[in-house]
């Protein structure tokens, strides 16, 4: 029922305008997105999702960070159009995303967000991973691609530049 592919140059301003609508005004304020100034996106793991009409129905990015000498993919922002929530795209541009950062040899993945929702897909809250402020702690959750790759990794998370 929905096409998903990497995003292309063509998509940005779709993708950007579906984000608009999708978060609160401000969006770009959020802490998180110092991590993503000027770091280029994993391009693999931004897809978007168009249903058989080739409007866009959801779509997600992933940039790389860095907790001291440990990579890690910060999953988001990913959004679902308003009429198209509900329906599982969320929870198939997470897998899939997931799915290829794991193949293409990333360990551990991580994002801000509600547990309520993610922990479904197995993250779980990193009470050692530091986001910058103002960021709730509880908010801060990861998922391990290879087994126990979130062991032993504490502190701040800092742009991968
Ligand atoms: C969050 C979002 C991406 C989920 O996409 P979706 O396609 O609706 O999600 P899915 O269909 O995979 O899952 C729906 C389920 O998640 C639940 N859910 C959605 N958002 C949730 C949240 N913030 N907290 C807890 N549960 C949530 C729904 O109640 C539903 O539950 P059910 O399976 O028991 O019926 C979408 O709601 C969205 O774009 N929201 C606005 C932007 C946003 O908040 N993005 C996430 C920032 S962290």
């Amino acid at each position: 029922m929905f096409d998903l592919a990497p995003e292309t140059k063509a998509d940005w301003w779709e993708v950007e305008a579906l984000y608009d609508l999708c978060f609160a005004p401000g969006r770009e304020a959020l802490s998180s997105y110092r991590l993503r100034d000027g770091v280029a996106p994993v391009a693999a793991l931004c897809l978007v999702a168009r249903d058989e009409g080739r409007i866009l129905a959801g779509a997600i990015r992933v940039w790389p960070v860095r907790i001291g000498p440990a990579r890690a993919l910060l999953v988001g922002p990913i959004a679902v159009h308003p009429t198209r929530q509900g329906e599982g795209l969320g929870g198939y541009l997470i897998r899939e995303a997931l799915r290829i950062g794991q193949e293409a040899g990333w360990d551990r993945a991580m994002l801000v967000g509600d547990a309520p929702y993610y922990q479904r897909f197995g993250f779980a809250r990193l009470d050692k991973v530091k986001m910058p402020p103002p960021t709730n702690p509880e908010r801060v959750l990861g998922i391990a691609l290879t087994p126990g790759a979130w062991d032993g990794i504490a502190g701040k998370v800092m742009r991968d530049a």
